[in-house]
């Protein structure tokens, strides 16, 4: 007996809200829940390149709002989430994403930018995961949160972001951790850790060489990933299909962590 294909990938109806979207990953999934039929409020840092991406949304025919503020404090990302909610009528999905990677080598990195990077990237992954299960423990309709780790959270392939790989594996304990304890309210906390994926954020390390050659690296493919292949997995993780899969990391690398 059919259990309806599309029916299992769809999520029309829910509220989504993704930090650090206006560019890369952020908007690629952005983007792919919305024309998975989620309504979506964009945040980023950068409010012009927010509202683009959900002026691109609407222009689709979807439904999205646009959010400024900083996602490693907590204000930001708490005004973020219940906007979502009070004017998207819900909050369903988050999808934790925001995060930074200035490369430096381990003596050189200071105190100051050790902290900026736990601050977004662990810390704020953390209060994020935090403020929707609070949200949606309160509406008491379950729910689904997808944190963004990085293979480099499970091994150091590459000099000079040790503060970075710290927060990644930090990321993938606090997914873990938060899936067990929001579990007994329905609400399913998930990850991914992408290889490479080219975004503007990658593009410059990509353009001076500074992550090898593809065609090793990842072999399955040989090239570096696309932001929407992450996006596709992050629709799975929050779609009716995965709806017994929690505290998981999945790794989008093309082989990279294989070799
Ligand atoms: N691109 C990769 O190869 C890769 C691999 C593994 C994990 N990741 C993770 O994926 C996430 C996105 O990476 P990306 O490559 O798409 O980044 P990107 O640099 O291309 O885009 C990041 C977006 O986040 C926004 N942002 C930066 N600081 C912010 C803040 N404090 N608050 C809100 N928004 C902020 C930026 O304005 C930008 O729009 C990060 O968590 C990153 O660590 C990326």
């Amino acid at each position: 007996m059919a259990r309806g294909l599309e029916r299992r990938f769809a999520i029309d109806g829910k509220v989504a809200a993704v930090t650090g979207a206006g560019a890369g990953i952020g908007r690629a999934v952005s983007l792919c829940l919305a024309e998975a039929g989620a309504a979506v409020a964009v945040q980023d840092l950068d409010e012009k390149k927010a509202a683009a991406v959900a002026a691109e949304i609407r222009d689709a025919g979807g439904s999205a709002i646009s959010i400024g503020g900083d996602a490693s404090q907590s204000s930001a990302i708490e005004a973020a989430y219940e906007r979502a909610e009070r004017e998207l009528g819900g909050l369903d999905i988050t999808v934790n994403n925001a995060g930074i990677y200035p490369f430096t080598g381990f003596l050189e990195i200071t105190e100051k930018l050790l902290d900026k990077v736990l601050d977004l990237n662990l810390r704020g992954s953390f209060l994020a995961t935090q403020i929707a299960g609070r949200i949606m423990s309160r509406r008491g309709r379950g729910g689904r949160i997808v944190n963004i780790a990085s293979v480099q959270g499970l091994r150091p392939t590459a000099p000079g972001v040790t503060h970075y790989n710290v927060t990644k594996a930090g990321v993938m304990m606090l997914t873990k951790s938060a899936a067990l304890e929001l579990a007994p309210a329905g609400i399913a906390v998930n990850a991914v850790a992408p290889g490479v994926i080219q975004t503007e954020g990658t593009q410059p390390l990509i353009d001076a060489d500074a992550l090898g050659d593809p065609s090793v690296m990842a072999p399955y493919g040989a090239r570096w990933g696309r932001a929407e292949e992450v996006a596709d997995t992050i629709l799975f993780l929050v779609s009716p299909a995965a709806s017994y899969i929690t505290g998981e990391t999945i790794i989008i690398d093309g082989g990279y962590l294989l070799r």
